[in-house]
């Protein structure tokens, strides 16, 4: 288990740099696994017409299929014909120089939490990250401390289910004063939510902790907890005391230690530590 845990997470950046090995690949393939990319290229000046601005994009490949020691490949992307965003360049990669990479994302707008991935050194979305315009090489590898399925995927399963033992939906144990109608909540009420309903479940708060590296199946992680707060709060629920009793576990709880790291790493500006913290409080009030 530890061997391939340490096989399948990533590995201190190698300096080996391979060239793209799938150029030879037919046109019509090619074409049937594009992305549609978007038209960021000013239709007045073709990108052909300007001076290129080469970047180099150093990313984190492994294949489970030919399970040799993951690498970090480069690839030189002219700025000047790409999007602004990391995505975009990821995008443009796949699809004009290696339709073998392997990544995430779907809404392209910060929705979704598909393209999380670690930038530089900080998790966030691709899609919401700007590509910096410097000269220096931008590294992108999968969130830290995860396995990997494949290149920049990482196997989520461990953190949905923690997700879903918070049970996180409305419980009651009264129906609803109007049989067949809605469970109605003040607008006070609901703004309490704020700062939890907007989470998108990305990870990138969780992958960013260190007490979950170190306690990734006992610890429920910052989502998670923010989430079961989420339903704590909610005024329409029922079971505040069975949601506080079922997390208040030395470890499913208390391996947070403040660091604060997951309300850093947040691509929606929210504050797990904040949240957790709020449940702790709850924890001493029963
Ligand atoms: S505050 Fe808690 S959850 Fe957030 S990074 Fe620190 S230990 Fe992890
Ligand atoms: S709290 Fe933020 S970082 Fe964590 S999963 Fe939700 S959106 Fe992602
Ligand atoms: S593609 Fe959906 S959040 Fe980035």
């Amino acid at each position: 288990m530890a061997t391939a845990r340490v096989l399948l997470r990533r590995i201190a950046a190698s300096s080996s740099v391979n060239l793209p090995e799938h150029r030879a690949a037919s046109p019509a393939l090619w074409a049937s696994r594009m992305v549609p990319s978007q038209a960021h290229s000013s239709a007045a000046e073709p990108a052909s017409a300007k001076p290129k601005k080469m970047k180099t994009f150093s990313i984190y490949r492994w294949n489970p299929d030919n399970p040799a020691k993951p690498k970090l490949q480069n690839y030189e992307v002219d700025l000047n014909d790409c999007g602004p965003m990391v995505l975009d360049a990821l995008i443009k990669i796949k699809n004009e120089m290696d339709p073998s990479l392997t990544f995430r994302r779907s809404c392209r707008e910060g929705i979704c939490g598909s393209c999380a991935m670690n930038i530089d050194g900080d998790n966030g979305l691709a899609c919401l990250t700007k590509i910096q315009s410097d000269a220096a090489a931008s590294t992108i590898s999968p969130l830290p401390h995860m396995f990997v399925i494949k290149d920049l995927v990482v196997d989520m399963t461990n953190f949905y289910a923690q997700y879903k033992s918070v049970e996180p939906w409305l419980k009651r144990k009264d129906p609803p004063e109007e049989p067949g109608k809605e469970v109605l909540q003040s607008k006070k009420d609901r703004a309490k939510l704020d700062g939890m309903y907007e989470c998108i479940l990305c990870a990138c708060c969780s992958t960013s902790c260190p007490s979950y590296w170190w306690n990734p199946e006992t610890y429920l992680g910052p989502a998670a907890l923010l989430h079961a707060n989420r339903w704590i709060q909610d005024s329409r629920d029922q079971y505040t005391k069975e949601r506080l009793d079922a997390i208040n576990d030395e470890f499913k709880l208390y391996r947070c230690h403040t660091i604060k790291n997951c309300a850093h790493a947040c691509p929606k500006g929210l504050n797990p530590a904040k949240q957790i913290e709020a449940i702790k409080k709850l924890q001493l009030q029963q």
